[in-house]
């Protein structure tokens, strides 16, 4: 199979790009470098099968070609991070939304499966847990920015969605949690949050080390993983079981 990730150079699509040459598929990988970079895929580069397109998504005539050469689609590349997210909010819902857009549009022509990456900040401010896919949202005031990104991702669920129900283009959605782990921009300062501040990234919503059961990551300068003393190798296991549920839910859809 040939997988076009877009957003591989970024920290989920790196590890999964790895994880799919492992099992002998082909990959493509489309990134801006905006967020991503290249030290996340140097040591893929001289993988046979594997081919990577610094580019943005928003490059239509790009993203067609790469998009009909592709068996399957895994549009992972957004505007992610809360500075981001709140200084940029224009660059969050335009990438957001115009990006996933031209993605649905170009896998119209020939049918593409397309996995499309959504967010459990979908669920907002609901009280409802455990949280349903069919409750209603309940996001905050569009008066502050951070909600562009819950809202934006929102209406990439929507479009992916009508483009099944109109245009009968086959579409995954995954409401992904938080998670954390090498090669994510940020991790550095969610780790001494973890450190200095107790619970990383509770105060703003983001992150996801947890310090009340001390475990936590440390970034190795050679990008691997370090269990930080008296730690348990719990994190590395919800990781891999993270990126495993990614992969079966493009296998749902095969
Ligand atoms: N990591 C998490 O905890 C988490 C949680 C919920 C949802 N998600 C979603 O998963 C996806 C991947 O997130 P991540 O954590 O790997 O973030 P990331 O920032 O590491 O990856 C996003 C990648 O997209 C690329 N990108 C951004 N704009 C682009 C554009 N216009 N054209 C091409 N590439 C572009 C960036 O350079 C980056 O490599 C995102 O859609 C994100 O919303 C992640």
């Amino acid at each position: 199979m040939r997988y076009l990730i877009t957003g591989g150079a970024g920290f989920i699509g790196s590890h999964l790009a790895e994880r799919l040459l492992d099992r002998g598929e082909h990959v493509v990988l489309l990134d801006n470098l905006s967020t991503g970079s290249m030290e996340n895929i140097r040591h893929l580069k001289s993988r046979e099968r594997m081919e990577y397109h610094l580019d943005s998504i928003e490059n239509r005539r790009m993203v067609a070609e790469l998009v009909d050469d592709a068996d399957i689609v895994v549009h992972l590349a957004a505007a992610v991070g809360v500075r981001l997210i709140v200084e940029s909010p224009v660059r969050t819902i335009e990438t957001n939304v115009n990006g996933t857009q031209i993605i649905l549009e170009a896998a119209e022509k020939k049918r593409k499966l397309v996995l499309t990456a959504s967010t459990s900040e979908v669920y907002g401010k609901s009280t409802q847990v455990p949280f349903h896919e069919e409750a209603d949202l309940v996001l905050g005031p569009t008066t502050k920015g951070r909600w562009s990104y819950a809202a934006s991702k929102a209406l990439d669920e929507f479009l992916a969605l009508s483009y099944w129900r109109e245009r009968k283009v086959p579409v995954i959605v995954v409401r992904l949690f938080n998670t954390v782990g090498p090669r994510q921009t940020g991790l550095a300062l969610l780790l001494r949050r973890a450190r200095y501040g107790g619970i990383a990234g509770a105060a703003d919503g983001y992150g996801a080390s947890d310090r009340r059961s001390g475990e936590y990551w440390e970034h190795g300068r050679n990008l691997d993983w370090r269990p930080c003393p008296g730690s348990e190798n719990a994190h590395r296991k919800f990781f891999e079981d993270y990126l495993r549920a990614v992969r079966s839910g493009v296998r749902a859809g095969i």
